[in-house]
């Protein structure tokens, strides 16, 4: 079916009332838990039920009002993890487990039973630096790592769980009604929404009734804390006593308000808490709509009695109190002990993977709008670039280069060449992304559709039929990536002969996939639509655009027979989808705020293991001024993902468009980008073998610096530069804060230095990108620009280094065919560490297993912070030999710089500063 009249779909379906979002008084079992949970109904853990298994501990506990069991597990995990697991002991049916996000079978460690006093039980690791203080009446757990108590889990009593019961018409007795955990007999049974829920005109009946669950957690010392992406809020999370909880609840919201807590395209329930001495994490492992609350309060005191000496001792100033709710499941929650920031980065992707090495082209800038419209379109902007001197690596194709919105095929008057378009952009060294969204349309005519709909690899609506909602082309049925066989076929999709003008150049964003359906209740899918195994799409909304990304990235492996890295860009994600690609911020708006807005939005999905982000530069709905352009250039050239792009009926934005002046700024910020390449390169390389965050907020690299545990305005890049991207217009002055009271810092354009731990105001013009290398680092640049990334590979290297107050410095380089799996399989790739002391920069291996030759050869290294303008400089390779350098002092910036060197890249030379 066509849309056609009224059902015309066009850009106004995303432009929504906002009032089609629910707050969290419109959600039902929010306000079930909220009633309930007034009632103070008691939890008692059966410890004398204690069961010791080879992986986990597990016991009962028992509501005292309903009498109804539920079992507990308790999993030690290596690297101090702590697993606990409620469900049900014999549900009616099986709750829903969430798979595929844990990477592999976790490695548990034994946690030994320890003698507790009565109605106590203590489980220990065998070294015992985490142990378990369980307290069956009333139940509650307190989490001791390293003799501290860190954490109190049901505290605060606020453990919930709903058992599924036998829907109110199928019940015979009277009996079976007291089996009900929830007390309905004077409440409004539809107010609670327990079998059905409406909101607006859209009624929600729930074939397996209230489900929900929640439990607290209680944070001591904390007050910071941190993650739960995705909301257009500040980095560090807010108390939400006042006002609304977090909503983790995957919509496509267009044009998303700022300072909100509603849930927006994608959601990592997964939260980070700091204070001076100490990082966690909770990781609630749950894909249903779920809500966090969270309650600091000052002055608390806390003290435990079992705890011995060391803990009574213990005062603490702040508690922070974290309670999960979710719609549906089982609680499966892991805690994270740190100590340190990046020990749980390391805990976490230990659980659900590291970011996937990117290719190095998809670092570059990529330039999309909604739309390129035919391939002369692409043609000329393309030529734009490198008339305009501009490097650039990628050209994207909004959903109107198909054929009627058919994913996998061309619009055949616009683009009626796609592999002669693609050649185009090989023979300049660049890539192609195109779109494909997770709704089918709805057409006999269309292969995708009929070969899903014949195989039953659609959602189903509670009925049985194949679910249809509209999306862009009308009329649609959505695939069911939650099926392991439709994520195979639809990574078949991708295979060069599958897929009908495709080159290995072409490269895939998905989009839509919360999944977004227009008119559907919030914009999305009903939540009893159904799922692979019978699963209600209630259990698994947060989950499947996660499920999509994955199967297009296989599919882009497999089309390359294993041997390339795939780039997929997602909008909708969930925890674990940084094995996947990259994601962004959505729909954000060309005003100054949401500029602002998308630092800690960024800051939240790097530390939450997203480390491939990135927000459309520009703002994608509206039209830029000329300045905010150009304040938006000069931010997103120092962030992940890259990206400029604009939706329908904005004005052209291409790079030149703005007048001379201010092409000039865009180059300059986009060609800063490729000078830095190495060294983003080799960052994304630490974010996939050590779990370091690409970008991060300043408290990960100062975590013992009160004062940058909620700076949101600027970040660091590694822990070498520090950004601080201006976000005010007509600025000419900014406050910036350098960390760190031993810390020197030095301006990388004008090589001024200022020592740490102060707020320093910086005079700004327009052209002016606040960045700041960090006194004991090594920077790898590129001393020359190419019009892409492909162009760079032989393009000498520039050191800079930067000396500590000790006068040290060291930095790393990593180094790779920068598109292929050769790097993991074949250890092709080049680690280098780059190190300064006593006067001699070293260029040594740092890990003997790689190998990759590379032509390459650093030729300019500039030292800042030297203080004594030096006599003679020497470079000295490994077989012995030494030969004199030439060299440039400047005692105004205590700057050395050497130049025309030719030291290969990946061979050991010293360079003597005598
Ligand atoms: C919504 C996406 O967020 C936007 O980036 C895209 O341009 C439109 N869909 C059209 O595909």
């Amino acid at each position: 079916m066509e849309a056609s009249g009224k059902d015309e779909i066009s850009v106004e379906d995303e432009a929504v009332d906002k009032s089609i979002f629910k707050d969290c008084s419109k959600i039902a079992f929010y306000r079930r838990q909220k009633q309930q949970l007034s009632k103070n109904f008691t939890y008692r853990a059966l410890l004398d039920s204690i069961a010791t298994g080879k992986e986990s501990t597990s016991f009962q506990i028992i509501n005292e009002a309903t009498k109804l069991p539920l079992l507990a597990e308790i999993y030690g995990i290596e690297r101090n993890i702590l697993r606990l697991k409620i469900n049900e002991e014999i549900p009616l049916k099986p709750r829903y487990e969430v798979s595929d996000v844990l990477i592999s079978k976790l490695s548990t460690v034994r946690l030994i039973p320890c003698s507790g006093d009565t109605g106590n039980l203590i489980l220990s690791s065998e070294k015992g630096d985490l142990k378990c203080h369980i307290t069956a009446n009333p139940f509650k757990i307190d989490l001791e790592s390293e003799k501290e108590v860190v954490m109190s889990i049901n505290s605060l009593g606020q453990l919930y769980f709903e058992h599924l019961q036998i829907p109110p018409k199928q019940r015979a007795t009277k009996e079976n009604e007291k089996s009900t955990s929830v007390d309905t007999s004077q409440e409004d049974q539809e107010d609670l929404g327990l079998w059905e829920e409406k909101f607006g005109d859209f009624v929600d009946v729930k074939a397996n009734g209230p489900s929900s669950i929640g439990l607290d957690f209680s944070l001591h010392g904390f007050e910071h804390v941190y993650g739960i992406p995705q909301h257009a809020e500040s980095h560090q999370l807010k108390n939400t006593r006042n006002g609304d909880a977090y909503r983790l609840y995957n919509l496509d919201v267009y044009g998303y308000q700022i300072h909100d807590k509603m849930g927006i395209y994608g959601s990592v329930p997964y939260l980070l808490a700091h204070k001076l001495g100490r990082t966690i994490g909770i990781f609630w492992l749950n894909a249903s709509e779920t809500l966090v609350e969270i309650n600091t309060e000052p002055a608390v005191e806390y003290t435990l009695t079992q705890m011995g000496p060391v803990a009574a001792k213990q005062k603490v100033r702040y508690r922070t109190d974290v309670r999960w709710i979710s719609e549906s499941g089982i609680i499966d929650v892991f805690v994270l002990t740190g100590p340190t920031p990046s020990d749980v980065f390391k805990q976490y992707s230990c659980l659900t993977g590291s970011q996937a090495m990117p290719p190095l082209f998809s670092l570059g800038y990529h330039q999309c709008r909604w739309n390129y419209e035919d391939e002369q379109d692409i043609r000329a902007v393309d030529t734009g670039f490198d008339e305009h001197d501009i490097p650039y690596d990628v050209i994207w194709l909004d959903i109107e280069h198909t054929e009627g919105k058919r994913y996998f095929t061309w619009d055949k008057e616009r683009f009626p060449t796609p592999k002669r378009m693609q050649e185009l952009l090989r023979s300049k060294k660049r890539k192609l992304v195109v779109i494909n969204d997770p709704h089918i349309k709805v057409d006999p005519d269309y292969s995708v559709y009929t070969k899903a709909k014949e195989q039953g690899f659609f959602v189903r609506t509670h009925e049985g039929a194949d679910f249809e909602g509209i999306c862009w082309p009308g009329l649609s049925s959505y695939l069911d990536f939650t099926n392991p066989k439709v994520r195979e076929w639809y990574s078949g999709l991708f295979a060069f002969p599958a897929y009908q003008g495709s080159t290995d150049i072409l490269f895939i964003w998905n989009d839509m996939n919360e999944p977004s359906v227009f008119r559907g209740p919030e914009q999305t899918m009903q939540k009893n639509a159904i799922h692979h195994d019978n699963w209600e799409h209630r259990e698994l909304h947060n989950i499947y655009g996660f499920y999509q990304q994955m199967a297009t990235a296989e599919g882009l492996i497999q089309r390359s027979k294993g041997k390339e890295r795939p780039f997929v860009l997602s909008r909708s994600f969930f925890a674990g989808s940084q094995k996947y690609g990259a994601v962004w911020t959505g729909d954000n708006t060309a005003e100054w705020n949401y500029l602002k807005i998308s630092i800690p939005m960024l800051l939240t999905l790097s530390i939450t293991g997203i480390s491939f982000c990135g927000a459309d530069v520009g703002g994608f709905i509206g039209n830029p001024e000329a300045e905010l352009l150009v304040r938006w250039y000069q931010a997103g050239a120092y962030q992940p993902f890259f990206r400029g792009h604009a939706t329908m009926n904005t004005k052209r934005r291409e790079p030149w468009l703005f007048g001379k002046e201010h092409t000039q700024r865009i180059r300059e910020a986009i060609r800063e980008r490729y000078t830095l390449l190495p060294y983003l390169y080799s960052l994304f390389y630490q974010a996939h073998v050590a779990s370091e965050p690409v970008m991060r907020p300043l408290w990960v690299e100062f975590p013992n610096e009160l004062e940058t545990f909620g700076i949101e305005d600027e970040y660091m890049l590694g822990s070498a530069l520090l950004i601080h991207p201006v976000t005010e217009p007509e600025a000419t002055m900014i406050d910036v804060f350098l960390p760190g009271s031993n810390e020197i810092w030095y301006d990388s354009k004008t090589s001024a230095c200022w020592e740490g731990g102060c707020t320093m105001k910086m005079p700004v013009t327009l052209d002016t990108i606040p960045v700041f290398q960090r006194g004991g680092s090594v920077v790898p640049i590129k001393m020359a620009v190419g019009r892409s990334t492909g162009w760079m590979t032989d393009t000498p290297y520039g050191l800079r280094v930067a000396l500590s107050t000790k006068g040290s410095a060291v930095g790393e380089l990593y180094l790779d065919d920068g598109h292929s799996f050769q790097y993991l399989h074949q250890r092709q790739f080049l680690h280098r560490k780059l190190s300064f002391c006593s006067s001699v920069l070293t260029n040594r291996c740092a890990d003997e297993r790689g190998h990759f030759s590379s032509k390459c050869v650093v030729e300019q290294i500039l030292v800042l912070g030297l203080r004594k303008e030096p006599s003679s400089v020497t470079t000295h390779s490994s077989d012995g030999k030494a030969a004199p350098v030439a060299f440039v002092y400047c005692a105004g910036t205590s700057s050395l710089s050497l130049e025309k060197l030719s030291l290969n890249i990946g061979a050991d030379w010293e360079v003597h500063i005598q």
